[in-house]
């Protein structure tokens, strides 16, 4: 097992390339199964989680190439409908392969996926949909199991606007007889991307983008050839390193328009934010100023960008208040922060965080993918060595994060962590 080591400290400057959406990846590396044939993805992340996904499609039947971004997937007619429990615990967005598969075949048997870090997570959404499709669904020894001759349109509203929920229902719908239409479904940018993948493979969906969408279902699609959008949350996980740092960093191969919210808040706290060569230059030379905010499904502020905004409040000239209103478990990163001197009181969903001058380095325990960033940004600027355990979250998500930084001026590297001692 690794950690990362870093000497906080430095100013970060230079210029920086966002990789390949996660969160737009996996749901359209899972649209594979919609059609047999040769896919083409570019600029796809190399994360763990990728990986992980490419392992269940291999599962299924589809085989899979990557190199350097490019990823080629090829499948035949599927005959294996599984996903396995241990696939599915270590990603819960493997959920994602029971629309496509029940869309296409009419047969899943997909690991429910249980709890995780930042809560308990059901996915009743995505069950209950699928069953207003024509779909026989039904949950036996902690797996979902579905059946369905061939789906058929229907009106769905979504009780929730969850994200993996609407693509899973958008992709079962493609194939289906007849209109769908679903309501107060996710605005996110990978929803959207995903319907716009899918009407150049020959579907035909309408509304993406807005809190409806009207799918009318097709006998038949094309493979797809595309090009992930760029990782929004990780864009603003640099720029904040950026900020934090007091540093000078243009953020390369970025898309402004995804991230309105936290742009308006960098401008909030006294960071400057221009468009520069196609990309975002981020300055900041001062303590930033406090401001609230509040999570919210897209255009709202991402939860996503929760913990690492936190870690950049921690420093603020003054109190602010953080309210996570998607998760109600995501606020772990707080005592890691408050182990670096970070001053933060938690009060149900919100935290109350009153800046400090600076923080010392401490080690400590990444416990979610977004935390461990949020650990990640606190390190560069806590005075003396910050030691982050457990990044394997970290590399579930972000590409070479510790590298990027690096070439930015970080001094961080990885070590690996030695055994325990045991005591006599
Ligand atoms: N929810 C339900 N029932 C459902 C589905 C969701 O009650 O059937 C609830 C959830 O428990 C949560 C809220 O609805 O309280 C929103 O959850 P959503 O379903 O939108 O989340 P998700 O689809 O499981 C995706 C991202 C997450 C991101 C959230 C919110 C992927 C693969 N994952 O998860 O990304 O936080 O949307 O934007 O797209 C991450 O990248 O670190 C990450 C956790």
């Amino acid at each position: 097992m690794q950690k990362i080591l870093i000497d906080g400290g430095r100013r970060l400057s230079g210029e920086v390339k966002v990789s390949g959406a996660k969160n737009s990846a996996l749901p359209l590396l899972m649209a594979s199964i919609l059609v047999p044939g040769e896919h083409v993805l570019r600029n796809v992340p190399d994360l763990v989680d990728v990986r992980t996904t490419l392992k269940l499609l291999g599962v299924l039947g589809v085989d899979s190439e990557m190199k350097r971004g490019r990823v080629r997937l090829s499948s035949q007619e599927i005959s294996c409908f599984e996903a396995p429990y241990d696939l599915v615990r270590t990603m819960r967005a493997s959920v994602l392969c029971l629309g496509p598969l029940v869309g296409r075949y009419g047969r899943a048997r997909v690991s429910l996926p249980g709890g995780c870090a930042i809560g308990a997570r059901p996915v009743d959404q995505h069950l209950k949909g699928l069953e207003r499709l024509g779909a026989k669904v039904t949950l036996a020894n902690g797996y979902i199991e579905a059946t369905a001759r061939r789906l058929r349109g229907a009106t769905i509203v979504l009780d929730i606007p969850t994200v993996t929920g609407t693509e899973n229902l958008m992709t079962a719908a493609v194939l289906a007889r007849g209109t769908t239409i679903l309501r107060n479904v996710a605005r996110e940018p990978e929803v959207v991307q995903l319907a716009e993948v899918l009407n150049s493979m020959g579907a035909r969906i309408q509304g993406a983008g807005t809190e409806a969408l009207e799918i009318e279902g097709v006998d038949d699609l094309k493979p797809m050839a595309c090009r992930v959008i760029p990782d929004r949350i990780e864009a603003g996980t640099l720029m904040l390193a950026a900020a934090m740092t007091r540093g000078d960093v243009l953020v390369t191969g970025v898309s402004p328009q995804h991230m309105s919210a936290l742009l308006g808040k960098l401008k909030d706290v006294g960071v400057q934010v221009s468009e520069q060569d196609g990309g975002l230059r981020v300055v900041a030379s001062d303590r930033p100023r406090p401001v609230d905010i509040e999570t919210h499904p897209h255009p709202g502020f991402p939860t996503d960008m929760q913990a690492q905004f936190m870690a950049l409040m921690a420093l603020a000239e003054g109190t602010s208040v953080i309210s996570e209103r998607i998760f109600e478990n995501r606020f772990m990163h707080v005592s890691e922060l408050k182990r670096m001197g970070a001053r933060i009181k938690v009060d149900g969903g919100r935290a109350i965080v009153r800046g400090v001058r600076g923080l010392s380095a401490a080690p400590v325990m990444a416990t979610d993918l977004r935390a461990s960033a949020s650990l990640v940004l606190a390190g560069l600027v806590a005075k003396g060595r910050t030691e982050v355990r457990r990044v394997y979250h970290l590399d579930r998500g972000y590409e070479r994060l510790d590298k990027k930084l690096r070439k930015l001026g970080a001094r961080i590297r990885r070590a690996k962590m030695s055994p325990p001692r045991t005591i006599k």
